[in-house]
């Protein structure tokens, strides 16, 4: 997978070269990033750079040059990968090794070689100029279009060291014929697709709010202009990482993109004395030629097999009711327990306890720290409650939000520099509450303990970790980093020491959904807004990064809380049914009707989840193209699929929509479970299905297809 000759590095993932070169410099030159070239020519990048305005003593202009690895101000003017307080600096090849498997990252969540199929390439450069040893690592697994990459930096000198910036990976493309989308935008309306042609100059796709967040996902792809789901090149980039970030997509005066990912450098310093290293996260290159459906099931292939670990890795997951919308903070433990046995009676598997049973807590104002229950709204404790609500044969959920503090909280006043604050300012409240200084130690210990004594006390098999405010008052700059890699110190101490419990994550929704959590957390709550029509765009958009089995999508009530629309209680059901169910609503205050579509949704459901949770994607009509949105899930063997069509809004007069569906085995014939009806495999996907909506708004069609 991994070949050194004539001084060309070929890397081969399962349909894709990556190929660079040491020139007769030393330095690192790019040659190809793309569909497998199976055959290698040595040839593969011209030698007449050489030939023109050089400038440098060793005859080499880098400016003119695709590199792998670019450093600022010799002969590259472009932005540098590295930049090492901006003084000149020359990168030149120093040693390799290739080896089998691929070692962890140093405090920083990864990849993992799960199918043990997994090679590494380490490159160590070295800048004689600030001696400063730099080594790039490359993996390619056999079974995967995903390349993982990071680097290393290592002070050689004497002095400290200064890190203005370090990027994980920089790829350069010698033409700028691209177009580039990306996943933006605000709470309530995570990961709207936002495409634009690249142009002359600089898009830094970046966020510097703390977290992942909700305004940037660290996500973004670089296609042909006309790239669509079936055709055309499609490259993306994924952080794995959930601290302030940057996708840099910078074009040059002959019309060549650089694209850069890593660490946000806006607010970024890091300090290194002598002999040591600085660790950048793993960004994951995918490339598929097959357009942006291509490249989603490969990127979700890796996402499922080498990012998401454990016990809940490949299990389906339980069909759960959150109490959050039903009762927001206002409940006491019979209004639990009526819901709870409801929700048995129904089918739902587990039962999860949201915000507001800690402290004093009755609104978000306080409390958050203080981690013991409120025995006022809860008599038995989180232990006796757990006890009695998985005594019903439904297991017991937690909502925490570890990484909090309410100024109005026993920790606070015990511990108020234990929150983020800047020298002499008071720090900026935001949803009433501050974040804790995870970059110390001491505040680590104590959340790492104060969550695990519950976890261990009570029968609790499912953690929602919530994160709902952005980071202000950064003490220092590098701080963003700091605490990011306490964040992860934490969540690892706590994961590990809970391994049986499903962790969701959470960030006012969908404010830090990444790869870096994933590691941690399977599955993440998609977003707060849980309108099944905005869900739409919102599940959508997330697809083309993030799998079915990462989402966390439920079924809420009706006016919607946010929206106030009034979606069919079907509508509601099969939007949700498209990701990890659950209900998130009072269910003891529904008529009859709705409680005999909960439980038909809940049988459906336990029938089609392994197949949602791990099948691939499809995605058949674009909903931020149009007024109607459909994809679909298909299992391994093509003997199953989920189908889901929505119409967005009635329009008088229009012919039916028709829609060509995937995936599905040639020349077979298919069953949909729900009507009957058989199918022609091949008129499904060539000739497309005429979609029968019902009459009205807000309408879905599915089908759920087994080969005949
Ligand atoms: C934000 C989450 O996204 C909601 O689902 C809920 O858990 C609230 N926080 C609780 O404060």
């Amino acid at each position: 997978m991994i070949k050194f000759e004539n001084d060309y590095f070929f890397l081969e993932g399962k349909d894709i070269s990556y190929i660079f070169r040491i020139d007769k410099a030393g330095y690192l030159i790019h040659c190809y990033f793309g569909k497998k070239i199976k055959a290698h020519p040595t040839s593969i990048v011209p030698e007449r750079f050489y030939c023109w305005h050089s400038w440098g003593e060793d005859g080499v202009k880098l400016d003119e040059i695709a590199q792998e690895c670019p450093t600022f101000g010799h002969t590259d003017l472009r932005k540098p990968m590295v930049n090492f307080g901006d003084k000149v600096s020359v990168l030149k090849y120093k040693a390799h090794k290739i080896y089998k498997g691929k070692n962890p990252l140093a405090g920083l969540p990864s990849s993992i070689d799960a199918a043990m199929d997994a090679e590494t390439l380490e490159i160590t450069l070295f800048d004689s100029v600030n001696s400063v040893e730099v080594t790039l690592f490359y993996t390619v697994f056999e079974s995967m279009n995903t390349i993982a990459r990071h680097v290393e930096i290592t002070n050689k000198a004497d002095a400290d060291l200064k890190i203005d910036s370090c990027y994980s990976m920089s790829i350069d493309f010698e033409h700028s014929d691209f177009a580039e989308t990306h996943f933006a935008v605000r709470w309530g309306f995570e990961r709207e697709k936002v495409t634009s042609p690249v142009v002359r100059g600089s898009l830094d796709l970046n966020n510097a709010r703390g977290g992942s967040g909700h305004f940037m996902n660290p996500f973004v792809c670089l296609h042909s202009p006309d790239a669509n789901e079936k055709q055309g090149d499609v490259y993306s980039f994924m952080l794995v990482y959930s601290g302030n970030h940057s996708t840099l997509i910078d074009t040059d005066q002959r019309c060549r993109t650089r694209v850069m990912q890593g660490i946000n450098p806006f607010g970024f310093e890091w300090s290194l004395k002598k002999g040591e290293t600085f660790t950048s996260p793993e960004s994951l290159l995918t490339f598929s030629p097959c357009g942006f459906g291509g490249m989603s099931r490969s990127l979700h292939k890796f996402i499922k097999t080498n990012i998401v670990r454990g016990k809940w890795k490949n299990k389906p997951r339980p069909i759960l009711i959150n109490n959050w919308e039903a009762t927001y903070m206002n409940f006491n433990e019979e209004k639990i327990l009526s819901i709870a046995s409801l929700a048995k009676d129904l089918g739902i598997e587990l039962f999860v306890l949201d915000d507001g049973w800690f402290g004093k807590r009755n609104w978000d104002n306080c409390s958050l720290g203080d981690w013991y229950v409120n025995t006022e709204k809860l008599p038995s404790g989180i232990d006796g409650l757990a006890e009695k609500v998985t005594d019903m044969g439904i297991n017991f959920g937690l909502w925490f939000e570890p990484e909090m503090v309410s100024p109005d909280s026993d920790l606070y006043r015990a511990h108020p520099d234990w929150a983020i604050h800047a020298e002499g300012l008071k720090p900026a409240e935001s949803r009433n509450q501050l974040v804790l200084d995870l970059s110390r130690k001491d505040v680590q210990d104590y959340v790492i303990e104060s969550v695990v004594s519950i976890l261990k006390k009570a029968k609790i098999s499912y953690v929602k970790w919530d994160y709902n405010r952005y980071i202000t008052d950064m003490p220092r700059l590098g701080y963003n980093h700091e605490y990011t890699l306490g964040m992860y110190r934490v969540t690892d101490e706590i994961t590990q020491a809970a391994p049986d419990v499903l962790f969701e994550g959470c960030s006012g929704g969908g404010g830090r959904f990444d790869a870096g959590i994933l590691c941690y957390m399977p599955q993440v709550w998609t977003s707060d807004n849980t309108d099944p029509i905005e869900r739409v765009y919102i599940q959508y958009g997330t697809s083309f990064g993030y799998p079915t089995s990462t989402m966390g999508s439920h079924v809420t009530a009706s006016p919607n809380h946010y929206t106030a629309r009034k979606p069919s209680m079907k509508t509601r059901g099969d939007i949700a049914l498209s990701g990890n169910f659950g209900y998130e609503l009072d269910i003891t205050t529904l008529p009859k009707e709705d409680l005999d579509a909960i439980k038909a949704q809940v049988e459906e459901c336990k029938r089609i989840r392994s197949l949602v949770q791990y099948g691939d994607f499809y995605r058949l009509a674009d909903p931020f193209r149009g007024n109607i949105a459909a994809w679909q899930i298909v299992n391994e063997d093509k003997s199953e699929s989920f189908f889901c069509a929505v119409r967005i809004l009635f329009k008088s007069n229009v012919y039916f929509p028709i829609i060509k569906l995937d995936g599905l085995s040639e020349g077979a014939l298919y069953r949909d479970e729900y009507t009957g009806n058989i199918y022609s495999a091949d008129e499904l996907m060539h000739r497309g299905l005429f979609v029968d909506f019902d009459h009205g708004d807000f309408v879905t069609y599915t089908m759920h297809l087994k080969k005949i």
